[in-house]
């Protein structure tokens, strides 16, 4: 989701530094925003001229003392919240003290990744969905100690990049995810006990429920490991059977089938455009 957040935020006007360890992970990124903004320049959605200056805003660092002048710093690393609470101490060195520090997790609590810095009053959650040049929403994620100051600062940053923010409080999942992953969850559990088959799973809720994508379809584009982690989360957090993951789930992981990512889940992605 990083390439995405930097594409809008080029696109927006503002400066970017892209950070991660893997330089060919940078390299990929800047050439899949390039990619995406052909499209929209052959579409007629953007001029050339604008992605040449969108793109000669994006730099990129493998240190995240880059962003030593950076006015917001949007993390969006894997969803492991000693990864996260290890970054965000060395985000909080690295930045200016009235830098805002945002999270992109999905699932995990603003609270506790907050907790790892000396500054939880300008830590939110920022929950951008796929695909990001795309998707209107920005679910904004206030911590225990978040700030007004810090709600306000990323509303606005959220309209500036043309999504429209809307806010939830801290807990497992959010709003999002809690309504979300349970259904997907749901759709897998029908699907191991037979009551219908992948296809008729996804048409159902495609053309009863007008969803852009059937439940399963939506669970291998967003990655199955992604969907068991959040899964995970919200039945540990709140111990409560009905967020048991389901076991096909979990045997899909184990087997390697993470969906798009992997080439293949409920359905085979081998050759899809862009994997
Ligand atoms: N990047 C940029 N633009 C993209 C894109 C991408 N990765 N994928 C599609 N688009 C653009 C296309 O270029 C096209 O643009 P135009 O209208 O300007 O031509 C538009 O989106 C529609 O694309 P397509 O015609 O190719 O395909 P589609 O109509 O089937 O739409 C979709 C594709 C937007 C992905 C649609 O299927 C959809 O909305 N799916 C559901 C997505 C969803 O639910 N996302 C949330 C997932 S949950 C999450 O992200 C958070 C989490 O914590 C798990």
């Amino acid at each position: 989701m990083g390439h995405g957040i930097a594409h809008v935020a080029a696109r927006s006007g503002y400066r970017v530094v892209l950070v991660d360890l893997d330089e060919r992970l940078l390299t990929g990124a800047v050439e899949t925003v390039g990619a995406e903004m052909q499209r929209a320049v052959e579409k007629g959605k953007m001029t050339a001229g604008d992605r040449e200056d969108s793109m000669g805003r994006i730099r990129t660092s493998t240190d995240v003392a880059a962003l030593s002048e950076a006015t917001f710093a949007i993390e969006a690393v894997v969803e492991r919240v000693d990864v996260k609470r290890d970054l965000f101490a060395r985000l909080d060195r690295a930045c200016p003290r009235e830098t805002i520090l945002a999270t992109n997790t999905s699932s995990i609590s603003i609270t506790r990744i907050a907790a790892a810095t000396g500054r939880p009053g300008n830590v939110i959650g920022m929950h951008f969905m796929n695909p990001v040049p795309v998707m209107e929403l920005v679910e904004v994620i206030r911590g225990h100690l978040t700030s007004d100051a810090t709600i306000e600062a990323t509303n606005a940053l959220a309209v500036a990049l043309g999504k429209k923010p809307i806010e939830a409080q801290d807990y497992p999942g959010f709003i999002s995810n809690r309504v979300l992953m349970p259904m997907i969850n749901e759709a897998i559990t029908a699907l191991m006990e037979g009551v219908a088959t992948r296809d008729a799973i996804d048409g159902i809720m495609k053309l009863g429920m007008r969803h852009p994508m059937g439940p399963l379809e939506l669970a291998d584009f967003i990655g199955l490991d992604v969907c068991l982690n959040i899964m995970e989360v919200l039945h540990d957090g709140f111990r409560d059977p009905r967020y048991r993951p389901c076991p096909l789930l979990r045997r899909m992981v184990d087997a390697g089938l993470l969906g798009r990512k992997s080439g293949r889940g409920f359905y085979d992605h081998s050759s899809a455009p862009g994997r």
